[in-house]
């Protein structure tokens, strides 16, 4: 068992985000090439209208496809209810609803007040969905390019309210606003309210501080981390927001602490290599495969 879970979101935040889209079978190759490199929990896409994401288009197919590799978790994101069933009829183990705390972005992300978002997540809870996990993700949790400042309390409030009828909850640094310390004092607010049912930090790098980020949630207890391959990543209606944390790198920085995420690294670079062929005009980042393993460099498992 990992001591630190990595869920890798590239297929879905990344590629949502992408201003190229990567055709159905390279997304299948990636995604084998994910599994392959040890990854357990691969957000395959979102079941939100073609039209609005024309990249989420083939999530359907996707997430069958998915589920034939042994191990995965299988996660989609959905907005609605027409969202969530598209999942359950696809076969998916997990799915994510994103719910801003800033009304801004929630009105702009998926044209509902928070509160009305809030209502949407209870009605699908409610709706039958033997064995399928349910996460709540509080996005734009540590500030919004829309909104700017987004109250704690607000955080907490919606975090507690999803902790009612959602299996997880997550916090979501959409746009790459926190730093360390922010990072530190909401988690632990968030915890304090809902306990064990806090799990992911979903953290994105716009402005470099995502690994740092990472280490400050880890030393908070969190252990259940969403990151994005080649540091792709980025909500189209969040203006400014770019890239996840990166999960070559987030992988190395765990795996020299001594911390095992299940995820070998060589294999990892593999599948980045897999990535930019399926998407070759994507600029991607990331230091570590750039710069290569330390001489002596061990995995932690
Ligand atoms: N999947 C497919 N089609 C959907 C859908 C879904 N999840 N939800 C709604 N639709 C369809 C409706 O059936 C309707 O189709 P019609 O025009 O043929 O009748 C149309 O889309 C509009 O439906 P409506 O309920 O009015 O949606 P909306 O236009 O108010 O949009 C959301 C609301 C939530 C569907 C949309 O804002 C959304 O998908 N947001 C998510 C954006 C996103 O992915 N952000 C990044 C990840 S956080
Ligand atoms: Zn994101």
């Amino acid at each position: 068992m990992p001591q630190v879970h990595i869920c890798e979101v590239g297929p879905r935040d990344g590629l949502q985000n992408a201003k190229h889209l990567m055709p159905t079978q390279a997304k299948k190759a990636w995604i084998s090439a994910l599994a392959a490199a040890g990854l357990r929990e691969i957000e395959v896409g979102s079941f939100v209208p073609p039209k609005l994401i024309p990249a989420m288009a083939d999530t359907g197919e996707i997430v069958q496809f998915a589920k034939t590799l042994p191990n995965v978790k299988v996660v989609a994101l959905a907005p609605n209810l027409k969202g969530f069933q598209r999942a359950l009829e696809a076969g998916a183990h997990k799915v994510t609803f994103p719910v801003s705390a800033s009304r801004l972005h929630s009105e702009s992300n998926v044209r509902m007040t928070p509160e009305q978002m809030v209502e949407e997540v209870r009605r699908c809870a409610a709706h039958p969905h033997p064995g399928v996990e349910i996460e709540g993700a509080v996005s734009t949790a540590f500030g919004c390019t829309l909104q700017g400042l987004v109250p704690e309390d607000d955080v907490v409030r919606i975090a507690a309210a999803l902790a009612e009828f959602c299996d997880c909850v997550a916090l979501a640094d959409t746009v790459g606003y926190a730093n360390p310390a922010q990072v530190r004092r909401l988690f632990r607010k968030v915890r304090n309210q809902i306990g064990e049912k806090l799990e992911a930090a979903h953290l994105h790098n716009t402005r470099g501080l995502g690994l740092a980020n990472a280490l400050a949630a880890y030393e908070e207890g969190v252990r259940h981390f969403d990151s994005s391959m080649g540091g792709l990543g980025g909500c189209p209606f969040a203006p400014g927001a770019s890239g996840n944390v990166i999960t070559e790198d987030l992988v190395f920085m765990f795996e020299s602490m001594g911390l095992d995420t299940g995820v070998d690294l060589q294999r990892l670079f593999a599948a980045r290599e897999i990535l930019v062929e399926g998407i070759p005009e994507e600029p991607i980042y990331g230091h570590t495969p750039l710069a290569g393993l330390p001489k002596g460099f061990r995995a932690a498992a």
